[in-house]
């Protein structure tokens, strides 16, 4: 078990070289795919194969513009299984479900799936990870609060969907809708009142999405900067944890949005606030300085994942700068 280390998130001394992080809005995707398509028509080797708005105008695009292109969708590899993902997502998950910290009493047992020695089980011998039901203390289970989703560890099943998705009764900064799991969005509200109060005004940019919605996310990414490079920023569908129900990317409205979804944000009174008291309502900052061979992804001060107050708290007051290593798994740098 690591000795315990203090926790202060960090600018990157490398951020500047990673500015260009901005969110495929619906409208610049579009223009954007068009754009790089026409450029790079003969090499992109990707083609999505769902009827959204996005696929349906890449479609006909194609079809008018590029019919001599040889165009395939992306690999979407499915860690462990090699299956591939599936085509269509479901609104019911596989997996039963649950309120995800319930403050009842928590089973003392072994988190499945995390190292025997690592420092959630501390937490599990006494008893205190604050999730009471044992089908949960799992991160395998999707359904889970303590769910690890990265580049090795999609969901399961690839299209889960949560059964307590909630709105938010917090400040949106953007217009696509606002859903957590019930939890989760309890604590957020909690959260967005408390900075409030102290002058910092957090607007919540993006929360739940679904594997199609990712699909569309990734793929607009794909478009304008290629596979590799989306593939820093952007999980693939079935491998995001927005699609847990227990991820959201923030904004700061005192701010503007000019950093919004770019490195700056870590300059942010908001980022700022969350990566100190974030942990008091259960979440914590996933993608950290320095920490890409771990996570896979560029640091992201504005995506924030919940994981509970109590294993936040531990993550905080030990010092640990991933999930990944708090549960001594392997990092997860590449599919
Ligand atoms: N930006 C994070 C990695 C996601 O797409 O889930
Ligand atoms: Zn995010």
């Amino acid at each position: 078990m690591p000795a315990p280390r203090r926790h202060r998130p960090r600018p990157s001394t490398a951020s500047g070289l990673f500015q260009v992080l901005s969110w495929p809005r619906p409208g610049g995707v579009i223009v954007s795919l068009a754009g790089a398509a026409l450029v790079f028509s003969a090499a992109l080797n990707f083609a999505p194969v769902k009827a959204d708005p996005w696929t349906t105008f890449f479609e006909e695009w194609t079809t008018t513009n590029a019919a001599s292109a040889s165009v395939q969708p992306p690999a979407t590899p499915t860690a462990g299984s090699g299956a591939p993902a599936p085509a269509t997502a479901s609104a019911s998950p596989a997996q039963p479900d649950a309120t995800p910290t319930a403050a009842a009493a928590t089973s003392a047992q072994p988190v499945a799936g995390a190292g025997a020695d690592s420092a959630i089980q501390g937490l599990a011998a006494a008893g205190t990870t604050g999730v009471g039901d044992p089908a949960l203390l799992d991160i395998g289970n999707a359904a889970s609060p303590l769910v690890l989703v990265n580049k090795q560890r999609p969901l399961v099943p690839a299209d889960f969907a949560p059964s307590d998705l909630v709105t938010p009764a917090v400040q949106s900064g953007s217009a696509e809708p606002m859903l957590l799991r019930a939890e989760a969005a309890a604590e957020l509200e909690r959260m967005f009142t408390d900075a409030a109060a102290e002058g910092v005004s957090i607007s919540l940019k993006s929360s739940y999405r679904s594997y199609d919605t990712q699909f569309s996310v990734y793929n607009g990414y794909v478009a304008t900067k290629g596979v590799a490079a989306a593939d820093t920023t952007s999980a693939r569908p079935g491998y995001s944890e927005h699609q847990s129900g227990l991820a959201v990317d923030i904004g700061d409205a005192n701010a503007g949005t000019a950093c919004d979804f770019n490195s700056c944000f870590a300059d942010t009174a908001a980022a700022q606030w969350v990566a100190e008291h974030g942990a008091d309502y259960g979440y914590i900052v996933r993608y950290q300085p320095g920490q890409e061979p771990m996570t896979g992804y560029l640091p992201e001060p504005w995506h924030l994942r919940f994981v509970g107050p109590a294993v936040a708290k531990e993550m905080a007051v030990r010092g640990y700068h991933s999930y990944e290593e708090f549960l001594d798994i392997s990092g997860a740098p590449d599919y």
